[in-house]
């Protein structure tokens, strides 16, 4: 009888929900969230279905083993019991990543060391050789997950994070990471039948990840995973969780997908990435935001627009960002709009009440991804809230 594993799911912290949803839909058991992944149970294939089927999930990690510690030495004593070369060969090559909360432990650096040094003496007393370790091209990472006193070990089944889908042949200045944005498209609630119309959309990514998800198309269909390289690798289990997955295909509507941008080498840079995606049905304009038309009388804004952080200018932003929020009181009057940044100030400049605030971390930057509903006519009642609430 095949045996139950457990995997867990790291993920940009506040997608824990929606990561949640998807695993249930992909058929985890015992989902558990927690703040920045999710566990979830089920026999091994379940991970190739993971991996090659979430749009959220950053890593999928196979749990292997767990026990109490409190020095580094523990954690050596602990992994020289684990019996690695079950799991993987020793002609592979190995990275150690040890992740601590609230842990005792004084120095990550030697931490990873003393697991290294038990997984290759391990080895050599199984195998009587020792593994290679390569930091930057590992077939096998080792991910140690260790708090005030219990240490998890984890294989990771994913190799390069699953945001990078394989597809993206161009990049701008501040790509958003494309689980995210599938992430923030879930939190919206859009469907396909919906316009979506990204007016900053810089490389595209809002509108790939959408035209993916409307077409049933897997995200990691371009790319290859780590659990290939495990001793328990099962292709037949692999080709059939493929062949599933091609037959799910759920549209039968026309897309209504749009994206606008002022800088033309971002718009050629989309072109170029929805081309190898073979996505001829997204339509991408380059122009000025704030001379845009709406291509529909309602629908949903998805964007996140510039922000002092990473580009522009703080005080320049602040004389954009009140004519951003005219446009959208002016012309999109019946449309819902969501605006992720990191900028705190941006309801109070464009003089609107948002009716959600959902706190995001994009990479390390704290974020939110504000809700607005463009209603006809509320324009003045909303500014007076936004004036009142603050920043919001
Ligand atoms: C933070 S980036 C968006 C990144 C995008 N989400 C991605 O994943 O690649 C902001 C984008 O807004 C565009 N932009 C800035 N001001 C604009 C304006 N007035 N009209 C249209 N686009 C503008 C910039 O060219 C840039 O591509």
């Amino acid at each position: 009888m095949e045996m139950m594993e457990t995997f867990f799911a790291t993920c940009p912290r506040g997608l824990e929900d929606v990561l949640a949803q998807e695993f249930q839909h992909v058929g985890g058991k015992n989902i558990r969230v927690t703040p920045g992944g999710v566990e979830c149970q089920g026999l091994f294939s379940l991970c190739y279905r993971l991996n090659r089927e979430s749009r959220i999930a950053s890593r999928i990690l196979w749990r292997v083993g767990s026990g109490s510690y409190r020095h580094e030495e523990d954690l050596y004593r602990l992994a020289l019991e684990l019996p690695w070369s079950l799991w993987f060969s020793v002609n592979c090559r190995i990275k150690v990543r040890v992740v601590a909360q609230q842990s005792p432990l004084t120095s990550l650096a030697f931490a990873t060391l003393r697991v290294k040094d038990a997984i290759c003496d391990r080895f050599v007393r199984d195998t009587k050789k020792r593994p290679v370790v390569d930091k930057r091209h590992p077939d096998i990472q080792v991910v140690v997950f260790v708090d005030e006193g219990q240490v998890v070990w984890y294989l990771d089944t994913t190799g390069s994070p699953l945001f990078k889908r394989g597809w993206r042949q161009a990049a701008g200045e501040a790509p958003l990471r494309e689980n995210l944005a599938a992430g923030i498209l879930r939190l919206a609630g859009w469907t396909s039948e919906q316009v979506l119309l990204d007016p900053m959309c810089g490389s595209g990514t809002f509108l790939i990840e959408a035209a993916l998800m409307a077409k049933g198309i897997p995200p990691g269909d371009r790319r290859e995973f780590a659990f290939c390289h495990l001793k328990n690798f099962d292709q037949s289990a692999w080709d059939r969780v493929r062949r599933e997955g091609h037959e799910a295909n759920p549209m039968h509507h026309t897309l209504q997908i749009f994206g606008n941008d002022q800088d033309a080498q971002a718009v050629s840079m989309v072109r170029t990435n929805l081309q190898s995606l073979q996505l001829a049905d997204v339509h991408v304009t380059q122009g000025d935001v704030l001379e845009m038309v709406p291509p529909a009388v309602s629908g949903m804004i998805i964007t996140n627009p510039p922000y002092g952080v990473r580009m522009g200018d703080h005080t320049l932003l602040e004389q954009w960002y009140p004519k951003f929020g005219n446009v959208l009181k002016q012309r999109f009057a019946g449309w819902t709009v969501y605006v992720l940044t990191a900028d705190f100030r941006f309801p109070k400049l464009i003089r609107l009440a948002p009716s959600r605030k959902i706190p995001l971390f994009n990479g390390a930057l704290e974020s939110r991804l504000y809700e607005f509903q463009m209603v006809a006519g509320g324009n003045r009642k909303t500014a007076r809230i936004a004036k009142r609430q603050g920043t919001g």
